[in-house]
């Protein structure tokens, strides 16, 4: 099967994270087309998959955009949809990862003629979306798409809530390697060091710095655990949230919490910097569709707290493989911190149990099984 894989970032956010392993069987007859130049290239070059950037001109579409906005998008694509229509007769089937690719990719299936299959990645509610953009996906989806690939039950759900076709929609959750996140004790022991967080309880947030990622709910539910409770902060403002970024610095200085508080920025070593940690929080204040850094957590064998919401709730069972807290609620979080600094034990258990069900659940080989399977037979090609 030859596919064209479609993608508007320029930088490696969970979406892009997830097609590359999908495209990694497929990477002697596919290409993966990018609607902006950037590290993401450069990461897909060092794994060996075939990359072309279709276009480096900025698409001015933002995820609130009116109609008239969202036309003059579409006019502004031209370029870029005409160059896709050329690719796309030399490959069987499109594939849309995420709504900019949806909107390139329908029209290109429609005019080359080949097969749509589109990732969705998001919960398409009027929390994340505005009514036009959700309407141009919907509809887009329903018109053009053989197959809808969920993410999770929560994303599936909410792309049925707002007339999205029911009968073309499959979930299939993000898959993962386990091995990659087993470390050794020597490596934790040395990265500590490094990060100077030897003898301390270490909560990582593992995200780019996002409002809705709720970086500022670990900082306030940090004011409220035991001073040897340090924070790592891993990940950047990946899609210009410089203002929320400066936020949090000064909310950190505000509380006093300098000296407990770390940004690290974007990393690419996230197995070893979870290694280092002591338990793993997840805080998005809007509902997860999917949230690999909870699945991650899970593989690395560390207790996770993660706001109770999207799929979060379809990763994680409370009290039995980690903990889930109202999303938005700091007392609640510092509180989960406090037992799992006072009860190592107990939450050494859940991890335990953690690992064993991601490891099943989430296993990279049996779900790009099923990927295969689902383009083979609802494609029939
Ligand atoms: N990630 C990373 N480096 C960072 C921060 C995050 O590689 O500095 C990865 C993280 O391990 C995860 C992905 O980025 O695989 C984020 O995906 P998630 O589904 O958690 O959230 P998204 O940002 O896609 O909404
Ligand atoms: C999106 C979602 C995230 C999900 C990822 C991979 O970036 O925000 O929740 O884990 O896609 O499906």
């Amino acid at each position: 099967m030859r596919i064209l894989f479609l993608d508007q970032s320029g930088k490696p956010g969970g979406a892009e994270l997830c097609l590359m392993d999908i495209a990694k069987p497929y990477s002697d007859r596919s290409l993966i087309g990018l609607f902006a130049d950037g590290s993401f290239k450069d990461l897909l070059q060092q794994n060996h998959l075939p990359v072309e950037v279709l276009t480096t001109q900025k698409i001015k579409v933002s995820k609130e955009s009116n109609f008239s906005q969202g036309f003059k998008s579409l006019r502004q694509l031209l370029p870029l949809i005409t160059k896709v229509i050329k690719r796309a007769r030399k490959y069987d089937l499109i594939y849309a990862n995420t709504q900019k690719a949806l909107v390139v990719g329908s029209i290109a299936s429609f005019f080359a003629r080949r097969p749509l299959v589109y990732h969705l990645h998001d919960i398409l509610s009027k929390e994340h979306f505005s009514q036009t953009n959700l309407r141009i996906a919907i509809n887009l989806a329903n018109r053009f798409a053989s197959l809808v690939i969920a993410n999770s039950q929560a994303s599936q759900i909410a792309f049925i809530k707002a007339g999205g076709n029911p009968d073309i929609i499959e979930i299939v959750y993000n898959g993962f390697e386990p091995k990659l996140y087993q470390k050794s004790e020597s490596d934790i022991k040395q990265l500590k060091q490094q990060l100077e967080l030897e003898g301390k309880f270490v909560v990582g947030h593992f995200s780019r710095l996002a409002p809705w990622k709720g970086q500022h709910i670990l900082i306030a539910a940090l004011a409220q655990c035991p001073p040897d409770v340090t924070a790592i902060l891993v990940g950047d403002a990946l899609f210009g949230e410089q203002d929320y970024v400066k936020k949090l610095h000064q909310q950190v200085a505000e509380l006093g919490l300098e000296n407990r508080v770390k940004f690290l920025g974007f990393r690419s070593n996230i197995p070893q910097l979870m290694a280092a940690c002591d338990l793993i929080a997840h805080t998005s204040t809007a509902p997860e569709p999917f949230g690999r850094v909870i699945v991650e957590a899970m593989l690395c064998r560390k207790p996770v707290v993660a706001a109770k919401a999207g799929g979060a709730m379809e990763l994680v069972e409370h009290g039995m493989n980690g903990f889930l807290v109202t999303p938005g609620e700091p007392q609640e979080l510092a509180q989960v911190i406090t037992t799992c600094l006072q009860e190592p034990e107990i939450t050494a258990t859940m991890a335990s149990n953690a690992r064993n069900t991601a490891s099943q659940r989430f296993d990279m080989t049996t779900i790009n099984q099923q990927i295969n399977l689902l383009l083979s037979e609802k494609v029939n090609i």
